[in-house]
């Protein structure tokens, strides 16, 4: 099976790219199957149901969240009706749900959305949560097994890896809104650190660039913003599985101006 993951989607600029090219993506790649993160689809902050089901329509078939799963209020009865997921490292009895299991091309297909520790908010141990849910799906009989690793920290996503190459197909980062370069698959897990945003490219992760720099210089708090207009990217990863084990990974690069790359392919390490 083939799938495409979409890091996280930042606001209008974001979802506008996903509608306007996930549905030729599908077609060109192949894919069976397409995760989008969307904990700042909604003008930054978290995802309004309009939102979801937008993004739903344009080809996304469940979507993972992080810390501003929260942004948005109503996304708490959105967690049970719709396929959204939420980081499973949250303590029991917070609403929603963080794997998920689909029904791909006859196969199974566990999707899992995990948060890291560094400058998040406390949450459970994410090696230890990402260990028991592995053992479990594994214990179940599933052998795809697809990870968003929601994280701050290269280190914990790395080591995420090391821990888990073995047992899981796929291993993505979100969170930094920035694509990295060390697309591998290892010991048949493809693996990134981070897919990096999906939206205006030409400003600072997403928003408008004044913000920040004035938060910067004066070290007052103020309220991030998307802007209208902007240069705008979609980010993918696409990875084939077979019998649970990544084959092949690659990342597509969409541009507003309509060109597009395949900026990079995974190396495979045994
Ligand atoms: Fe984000
Ligand atoms: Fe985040």
């Amino acid at each position: 099976m083939k799938i495409g993951f979409i890091g996280d989607i930042v606001g209008r600029p974001g979802r506008a790219m996903v509608r306007k090219h996930l549905q030729e993506l599908r077609e060109t790649e192949g894919l069976d199957f397409v995760i989008g993160n969307y904990e700042n689809a909604s003008h930054g902050f978290g995802l309004t149901e309009k939102n979801a089901q937008e993004l739903f329509k344009a080809g996304i078939d469940v979507m993972t969240g992080g810390n501003h799963t929260w942004d948005k209020k109503e996304i708490k009865g959105m967690l049970e009706s719709l396929p959204l997921l939420r980081p499973v490292n949250y303590p029991e009895g917070v609403p929603g749900r963080g794997v998920r299991i689909f029904e791909v091309g006859g196969e199974r297909l566990a999707v899992v959305n995990i948060m890291g520790h560094f400058a998040m908010p406390m949450v459970d141990n994410p090696f230890i949560a990402a260990n028991r849910i592995v053992d479990v799906l594994r214990s179940e009989g599933i052998g795809h097994i697809f990870i968003d690793m929601h994280a701050e920290a290269t280190s914990e996503k790395r080591a995420l890896l090391m821990m888990l190459r073995e047992k899981v197909s796929a291993i993505v980062g979100t969170h930094t809104h920035v694509g990295t370069d060390d697309l591998v698959i290892d010991k048949g897990c493809a693996y990134v650190t981070d897919v990096g945003l999906t939206g205006c490219r030409d400003n600072v992760i997403g928003m408008d660039a004044r913000v920040p720099i004035e938060r910067f210089l004066t070290g007052l708090p103020g309220r991030f913003d998307v802007p209208d207009k902007c240069k705008a990217i979609l980010q993918m990863a696409v990875v084939r599985l077979e019998k649970g084990r990544a084959a092949d990974a690659y990342k597509i690069r969409v541009y507003s101006e309509g060109d597009r790359e395949i900026a990079l392919r995974a190396r495979i390490e045994d």
